[in-house]
């Protein structure tokens, strides 16, 4: 058993983000990048949404695991180092422990507190795997340590979190992803395009923890900025972009106000935006082209009897 912490961003990271928050909260089509989501808070309601029956990718993509999980087992060969881009609560990748029989898991996430605590519960459960959790915000440049058994890595990149990049670096990530695997390769989970009703419905649930988990980056900001958004000046607003296949989420103002940090201030006009997520939905052949683009020669593919969801190992 082994836990370790490589974070060397923590310390800094207020001073490092400041500039990335202010170039988007300046533009005349106001951002918030989707990282500033998983605070602690965050990341709880992140797990809340999964549990909704309207957020279908959670469950769609869990079935398929599960309906698949030796045949997938098969594919991917076992043994070697399970690498988790996203880990959050780590159950996922916890679901392939058995199978894949990984001796190395590194578990990569942007919130890493959150993610400590997590390990810390499974090294306890898989004493015979080497556990490692790094701190990285893998969507600039993802660099992964080399672990010291020269065994196949194999990437686990689930919960069609690719969707949310656009394209350009979506491709950037996976070219990665592919100069690092070794002789192993990638285990993705890809959102397909389906009906507006419901992407509506996964993406604006009735409960609104959906609503509530878009409003907290707001506090997410403010504590980082020490700006002064009030969460009740905006609301979670989704549209579907039919050019583009994604769905994109906005914070809205619902009325005239100025946000304040530093010497720095921000109209908001009522009813301006806040971009704060690109959610892009696949087709099989364009994600399949996406992966070839990206330098992976060969796809398995695994779908849901709905064609909601494909489970893809490209090598
Ligand atoms: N990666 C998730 C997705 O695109 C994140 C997500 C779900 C999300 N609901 C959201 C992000 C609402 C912002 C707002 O499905």
């Amino acid at each position: 058993m082994n836990t370790t912490t490589l974070s060397e961003a923590t310390a800094t990271m207020d001073q490092d983000f400041i500039p990335e928050i202010e170039l988007g909260l300046l533009a005349e089509r106001a951002s918030i990048s989707p990282k500033f989501l998983y605070d602690p808070l965050g990341s709880h309601l992140f797990t809340a949404i999964t549990l909704l029956p309207e957020y279908y990718p959670t469950n769609t993509e869990k079935n398929i695991f599960t309906q698949y999980q030796n045949e997938i087992a098969q594919i991917v060969g076992i043994g070697g180092t399970l690498i988790d881009l996203g880990a959050g609560n780590c159950q996922k990748a916890e679901s392939f422990f058995n199978s894949l029989k990984p001796s190395n898991y590194i578990a990569i996430d942007f919130s890493v507190e959150y993610l400590q605590d997590a390990l810390n519960k499974l090294a306890g459960k898989y004493p015979h795997i080497q556990m490692q959790c790094i701190g990285m915000d893998f969507s600039k440049h993802l660099s992964v340590p080399d672990t010291s058994s020269n065994t196949k890595k194999t990437f686990f990149y689930p919960g069609s979190s690719i969707g949310n990049f656009v394209s350009s670096e979506a491709l950037e990530l996976l070219s990665q992803i592919k100069k690092q695997a070794n002789q192993g390769g990638l285990l993705i989970g890809v959102d397909l395009m389906k009906e507006d009703s419901v992407l509506m419905a996964a993406y604006d649930d009735p409960l609104k923890v959906t609503a509530a988990f878009n409003l907290n980056i707001l506090r997410s900001i403010n504590s980082h900025l020490g700006s002064n958004f009030r969460v009740d000046q905006f609301r979670h607003t989704v549209k579907i972009n039919h050019t583009e296949n994604r769905v994109e989420l906005y914070l809205e103002a619902l009325e005239d106000l100025t946000v304040t940090w530093n010497g720095n201030s921000r109209v908001f006009k009522k009813g301006e935006l806040i971009h704060t997520e690109y959610s892009h939905k696949y087709t099989i052949e364009s994600i399949k082209q996406l992966l070839k683009n990206a330098g992976f020669a060969s796809t398995h593919i695994w779908k849901d009897p709905k064609d909601y969801f494909a489970v893809i190992y490209a090598q």
